[in-house]
């Protein structure tokens, strides 16, 4: 017990603070819901970011367990499609994978590069409303002697933490070989509301903190897939769109015209690229040296404030609110956001720009004040990413976005 301890406390040290998205079945019903949902979202979105950009991963969906198919991409040789399920509001994406035959719904988190899943081990109730890894019916598993933790929240006080191990993971019907990923024996009870089962991080190993290749980087080690995949990300709103992953490749079918490549610009491990500047109905604001984070396992847009300040100074109606943490656009806004990367613009349609109502014709923006690294840098989630098609190319170290197929 007292090794296990020092244990902790060690791992404590060096663990990543990440964020938990707080999720509602519902649309939160009145306004200090919906304030109070978004502060969360926001404080989280902080925290994933905080400890030098060590985060590894965020976020949580409602549901059980449920079946995704695999699908064969249009003109894709040689890649591998599954389905992604949208939580019910945008809030966040998972896909369903294989871990030593067993079944898990996964966020998909181009923001952390850690995979983990609920172990049957962990009697934490938590653990109970999760699918959990039973490794006594696994051939193919192997326990590695070391333990790993990861602390949720500002204070710290909520955490999972486990083992690390070794399995064959299927995802899409490709297999990753004696992939290494985290098997939670503890989960506090803040975990509860959310209901996932765990996280597949995206980003480059850089990012991983159990000395291990990533999923992804484990399949182009083994020569399984092409160093790229490509993320679709639904819009709730339209209930014949479905989202998707394709690995090793990209799905021509969700998207129209070219794909504009910007270079990752640094080695954290995020997939961050320059900013050439945002506009409000094709009005340049004339940003200078911005970065964006791209991140599917972030629901919104954080900005620092001046940055936030001068995008919804030109939407009409709009202001910031006396906690400065989040702007109030009118709820029937036609202005248009569009941010443009790699010379191209690409367009946030009004209602994408509308968190929850909170009164009269007041509605919180969706991009909200956020600053994760100064005052530079931008935090892009699904409200931008839902907009675009995304690939990401580990061999090239770069971001590329597309129109969506149906836009
Ligand atoms: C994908 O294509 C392969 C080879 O053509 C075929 O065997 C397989 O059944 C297809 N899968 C789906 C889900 O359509
Ligand atoms: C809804 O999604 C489907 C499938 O992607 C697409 O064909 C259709 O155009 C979309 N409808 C709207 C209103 O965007
Ligand atoms: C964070 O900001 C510091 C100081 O400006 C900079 O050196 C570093 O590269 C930034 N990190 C990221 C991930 O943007």
């Amino acid at each position: 017990m007292r090794k296990l301890v020092v244990y902790f406390i060690v791992l404590a040290t060096a663990a990543s603070i990440i964020g938990l998205h707080a999720l509602p079945i519902s649309p939160p019903s009145d306004p200090t819901s919906a304030i109070a949902l978004f502060q969360s979202k926001l404080q989280f979105a902080l925290n994933k970011y905080a400890q030098k950009f060590s985060g590894t991963g965020e976020s949580y969906v409602e549901g059980s367990y449920f079946e995704l198919g695999t699908y064969n991409s249009s003109h894709a040789d040689n890649s591998y499609s599954t389905y992604a399920k949208d939580d019910g509001l945008d809030y966040c994406y998972y896909v369903q994978i294989s871990v030593g035959g067993q079944n898990f719904n996964v966020l998909l988190d181009t923001g952390s590069s850690n995979l983990w899943i609920p172990s049957k081990d962990c009697t934490s109730p938590t653990c109970f409303m999760r699918n959990r890894f039973d490794s006594s019916v696994s051939s193919t598993f192997k326990l590695s002697n070391a333990l790993w933790i990861i602390f949720y929240g500002f204070t710290g006080d909520s955490s999972v933490f486990g083992v690390v191990g070794q399995d064959d993971v299927e995802i899409a019907g490709v297999i990753s070989e004696g992939q290494t990923f985290g098997l939670t024996i503890y989960e506090t009870d803040d975990f509860m509301p959310y209901s996932f089962d765990g996280i597949l991080g995206l980003g480059f190993d850089s990012l991983n903190t159990m000395a291990a290749p990533s999923l992804i980087s484990n399949l182009i080690l083994q020569q399984k897939i092409d160093p790229i995949f490509g993320i679709h990300l639904s819009h709730y709103l339209n209930f014949s769109d479905q989202s998707s992953i394709t690995l090793g490749g990209v799905d021509q079918s969700k998207f129209r015209g070219e794909i504009t490549f910007n270079p990752v610009i640094n080695s954290y491990g995020f997939w961050q690229i320059d900013v050439d500047d945002a506009l409000v109905d094709d009005e340049p604001i004339g940003f200078v040296g911005k970065n964006a984070i791209t991140d599917t396992g972030t629901t919104l847009i954080y900005l620092p404030l001046a940055d936030a300040e001068a995008i919804h100074e030109l939407i009409p109606g709009s202001r910031l609110a006396r906690s400065q943490y989040y702007f109030i656009i009118p709820c029937d806004n036609t202005a248009v956001v569009a941010f443009r990367f790699g010379g191209v613009d690409y367009e946030i349609p009004p209602v994408d720009l509308i968190f929850a109502a909170i009164g009269g014709n007041e509605c919180i923006s969706n991009i909200g004040v956020g600053a994760i690294n100064g005052s530079d840098t931008w935090l892009v989630g699904a409200t931008f990413l839902k907009n675009v098609y995304s690939v990401y190319d580990l061999e090239q170290r770069s971001v590329g976005f597309a129109f969506n197929a149906d836009t």
